[in-house]
């Protein structure tokens, strides 16, 4: 039974969850509170630290049983507890980046009494040894002018210079202004071009992206561009209808558009 995928469910992820049967998903994307009182409309971003950690430690077991064998996880952190989740995660499964998103903050006077902090810390995990990835499918291609400076002939051929390089993990996308045409109504929204590549290498063609903490719904729209499907949790109702929005703005003219629950759900059903 698939009812619960192209779906946002208005509730707790922790609760949630348990609407997804075991090994029905291919990647995890997760971008929770940062544990640094944001607001987010609730106060899921006020817990001191260690309720934060162990918050972290709860989901995390509900949400990994979800992945398929091959599947993967990417989770979106800041230095602050970037080394006790990679603790904690490294102990589930098998690390296989920690990637900077580099945010290109414009350099403003900033901090006076330690570096501006500018990115974000990205934790890619991997479930087992033979997980998914497909490379070939987030190359960045070369332009003429580097191409040709390295037209050498001991490169001609190359794969790598026909179809373009790795992205490495060093990833410089600008966070999103209001002149950006995507910019939702969220503070902590992800540019489209970071989750779109995370699940072009990480999602087969037509398989299923969760997000436990959907915001703006982001991983949702990026899915739907991608042709992968999404399954997603957010607590706050306005951002449920924010999503739905940005959902039925994609393809107007499409009745199949996902539909997206903005009741409060009290209770986890039973059966699934
Ligand atoms: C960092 S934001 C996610 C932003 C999102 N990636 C985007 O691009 O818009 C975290 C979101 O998680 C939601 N949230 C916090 N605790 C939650 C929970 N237990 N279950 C579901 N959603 C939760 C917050 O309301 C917030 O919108």
């Amino acid at each position: 039974m698939t009812d619960w995928r192209d779906r946002i469910f208005c509730e707790d992820a922790l609760a949630g969850l348990a609407r997804i049967p075991d090994a029905a998903v291919d990647l995890i994307i997760a971008d929770p509170p940062y544990g640094l009182g944001k607001d987010y409309g609730n106060d899921s971003d006020k817990m001191d630290a260690d309720a934060y950690l162990e918050w972290m430690e709860q989901w995390v077991d509900a949400a990994l049983p979800k992945l398929k064998a091959n599947g993967s996880l990417y989770i979106f952190l800041t230095w602050r507890y970037s080394p006790e989740v990679f603790v904690m995660l490294k102990k589930r499964m098998t690390m296989v980046n920690e990637i900077i998103w580099d945010r290109r903050v414009p350099s403003m006077g900033g901090s006076t009494r330690r570096f501006s902090s500018v990115h974000d810390t990205v934790g890619f995990f991997a479930k087992a040894k033979d997980y998914y990835f497909d490379l070939d499918a987030i190359r960045i291609p070369y332009d003429a002018v580097t191409k040709k400076a390295r037209s050498r002939s001991i490169f001609v051929g190359a794969k790598w210079l026909e179809l373009g390089y790795n992205p490495k993990d060093v990833w410089s996308v600008s966070r999103l202004h209001r002149e950006h045409k995507e910019r939702a109504d969220h503070p902590t929204q992800k540019p489209l071009e970071i989750i779109e590549r995370m699940l072009k290498a990480s999602c087969p063609p037509d398989g299923v992206v969760l997000d436990p903490f959907m915001g703006s719904g982001t991983t949702a729209v990026a899915a739907k561009r991608c042709g992968r499907h999404f399954v997603g949790f957010e607590l706050n109702t306005e951002y449920c209808e924010l999503i739905a929005q940005r959902l039925a703005a994609l393809d107007v003219n499409d009745v199949e558009a996902a539909t997206v629950l903005v009741d409060q759900v009290k209770s986890v059903p039973e059966e699934i």
